[in-house]
């Protein structure tokens, strides 16, 4: 099957200012794709392009087999956005905004009142569906974009930071629905500045930083692909010999070691599974005494740190 969206060179910038710089990226059918990046990174740039609300510099994106530059109002059919900052202008209640994008959809009188209650309960904003959007908290409003493309389901759904201000229940909650509405046939981009977001729920994860795609695979062989990898923590009972850190820097899965605290050295190595077992049986035989071992997979971070050399965090902070 044919990618349901290919990016071409997908360029945007503002004066000098490159935002988005020639991506090339294709998103299957069927599949939740994260695009993950710091703040900064481009991906709202990004979406706004294939959303069609702002028009590429250069290269151009192909959504279900249409350009973006030439086919908009094609595009847009397929469309179903949650805006990162959503713009509600007019005095208006969630319910309104809600049922008002249902009628739009063309669901029909019963089956929408039913959906909209349900879906409305499901993200536990039913309760405030007659405040004034202006007085609802930037949780709510998120919720209300979310119920949006809920409601719709269209045959791509992007959503741009979804739990962003949400508590972690909810997120949840949101996750489950996202992971729902994409078992019932629909594609979704995630945008996200989180790692565990884009690490639980995507099929794929793009990697984007300083509008570039640094790479993009499945969470896990991402962090299958990261030499050293893995990372486990052993604390002696004494300071461990140079005689023993050297016997551990002879497994070649070992990439490196650094003494942490005081009697305490960690390891990042491959294929931890087996080389623990291994590690274990040197350290008996040589008769050291060992108080804990710590293992650890490595996330999504260490992926990202791998690329630019930054973690997640420091990359917001250059970037926000
Ligand atoms: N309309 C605009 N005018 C000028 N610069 C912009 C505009 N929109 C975004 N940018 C800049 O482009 C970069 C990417 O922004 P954005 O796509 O929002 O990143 P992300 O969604 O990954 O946080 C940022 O440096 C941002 O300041
Ligand atoms: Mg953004």
């Amino acid at each position: 099957m044919p990618p349901i969206i290919r990016m071409e060179n997908l360029t945007k910038k503002f004066g000098n200012f490159i935002a988005v710089d020639h991506l090339n990226l294709e998103v299957e059918e069927g599949e939740i794709l994260g695009l993950l990046g710091p703040n900064g990174a481009g991906k709202t740039t990004t979406i706004l392009m294939i959303a069609t609300v702002i028009r590429p510099t250069e290269g151009t994106a192909y959504v279900g087999g249409y350009d973006v530059r030439k086919n908009p109002d094609k595009v847009r059919e397929l469309l179903g956005v949650a805006f990162q900052e959503p713009k509600m202008l007019w005095v208006s209640t969630p319910w309104d905004i809600v049922n008002w994008h249902a009628k739009v959809c063309g669901l029909p009188t019963e089956e929408r009142k039913r959906r909209v209650k349900e879906i409305m309960e499901a993200l536990d904003m039913w309760n405030f569906r007659h405040r004034s959007v202006h007085a609802l908290s930037g949780g709510m409003r998120k919720r209300v974009e979310i119920a949006k493309v809920l409601i719709q389901r269209p045959k791509i759904a992007i959503v741009d930071e979804p739990t962003s201000q949400i508590d972690i229940v909810g997120k949840h909650k949101i996750w489950r629905m996202l992971r729902e509405l994409c078992n019932q046939g629909t594609t979704i981009i995630l945008a996200t500045n989180e790692l565990y977001e884009a690490d639980v729920l995507s099929d794929r994860v793009a990697i984007m930083h300083r509008g570039k795609l640094l790479v993009c695979d499945t969470p896990k062989k991402l962090k299958d692909s990261i030499v050293g990898g893995d990372v486990v923590e052993i604390q002696f009972e004494t300071d461990p010999s140079p005689k023993m850190v050297e016997a551990l820097n002879q497994f070649k899965e070992v990439v490196k070691i650094m003494k942490t605290k005081s009697s305490t050295l960690r390891l990042y190595l491959n294929k931890v599974e087996e080389i623990v077992p291994k590690i274990m049986g040197m350290l008996m035989k040589e008769g050291a005494s060992v108080s804990s071992i710590h293992m650890s997979e490595p996330s999504l971070d260490d992926v990202f740190a791998h690329y630019t050399g930054l973690t997640l965090e420091e990359a917001q902070k250059e970037g926000g």
